[in-house]
C-alpha cells in the first residue's frame, strides 16, 4: 500500500520572527511511518518542524516532505492525497492563525499589543471531501474530559472529516512517549481504551490499514 502520514506541529506566524505552535513532538507520526515501512508499505511522511532526534528516527526508506505552516501542509496534502491508498492524519494542525501577521518585528517598546486569532481551515475535511471508495483515512482526535465525552466528540469528528477511523487520544498524550487511546470506526469501538506506547499504537494502526482491504 501507499501510505501517507502527517506528523508534528504547525507554526502560524505572528511577525517575521515569532509564531504560534503546539506541543506535538511528531513522535506518533514518525512511529507510524517506521511501522508502515517495516511492514513493506511505500510511505510518505509530511513532517512539521520537530526535533532533529525525531527526524533521525525516520527510516531512510520513508520519503519525507517538510512543512511549517497550515497552508504548506494543506498544499502538500492536496498534491499527494490522490496517489495514496491510506492517509493517517497524525499532525497537530494549528487551530488558530493571526488574522493579520505583522510585516515587521513587533517591538516591546511599542507597549501592549493584541493578536486577533481566527480559526484555521480544517485541512483533513478539505482533502477527505475528495476521498475515493478505495482510500482509507485515519484521523486523530485530541480530547479532554470523561472517556464517554471524548469518544462522542471523536465520533462527531470522524463523521465531519469523512474519516474511516479515529484514534482518540487524551490530551496528556501530546508530546509524551505513551498515552491513553482508543480507536473508533463508524461502526463502534475497534480497540478499547488502554495506555499504549506510540510504537505499539503505530503497529496496531498499520495492521488495521492492511486488514481494511485497500
Ligand atoms: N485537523 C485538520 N485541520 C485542522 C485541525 C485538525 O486537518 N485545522 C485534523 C487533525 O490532524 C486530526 C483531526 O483533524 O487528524 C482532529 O484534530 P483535533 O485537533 O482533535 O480536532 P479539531 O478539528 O481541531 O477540533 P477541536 O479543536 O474543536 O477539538
Amino acid at each position: 500500500m501507499r501510505i501517507l502520514v502527517t506528523a508534528g506541529p504547525t507554526r502560524q506566524p505572528i511577525d517575521p520572527v515569532r509564531f504560534i505552535t503546539n506541543a506535538s513532538s511528531g513522535r506518533m507520526g514518525s512511529a507510524l511511518a517506521a511501522a508502515a515501512a517495516a511492514a513493506g508499505h511505500e510511505v510518505t511522511l509530511l513532517l512539521g518542524p520537530v526535533d532533529s532526534a525525531v527526524r533521525a528516527d525516520v527510516p531512510p526508506a520513508v520519503t519525507v516532505v517538510p512543512f511549517v505552516t497550515v497552508d504548506e501542509l494543506r498544499d502538500a496534502l492536496r498534491r499527494r492525497f490522490p496517489d495514496c491508498d491510506a492517509l493517517v492524519m497524525a499532525a497537530a494542525v494549528g487551530d488558530f492563525r493571526c488574522r493579520a501577521p505583522a510585516q515587521r518585528k513587533l517591538s516591546r517598546c511599542g507597549g501592549p499589543t493584541q493578536l486577533e486569532l481566527v480559526p484555521s481551515e480544517d485541512v483533513l475535511a478539505g482533502v477527505a471531501a475528495g476521498k475515493r471508495a478505495d482510500q482509507t483515512v485515519v484521523a486523530f482526535a485530541l480530547e479532554d474530559g470523561s472517556r464517554h465525552g471524548m469518544a462522542a466528540r471523536a465520533r462527531a469528528k470522524l463523521a465531519a472529516k469523512r474519516a474511516d477511523y479515529v484514534v482518540v487520544n487524551a490530551v496528556a498524550a501530546m508530546g509524551a512517549e505513551s498515552g491513553e487511546a482508543c480507536v473508533l470506526s463508524g461502526q463502534g469501538v475497534l480497540s478499547d481504551w488502554a495506555v499504549r506506547t506510540k510504537k505499539d499504537l503505530a503497529n496496531e494502526l498499520v495492521a488495521l490499514l492492511a486488514s481494511s482491504g485497500t
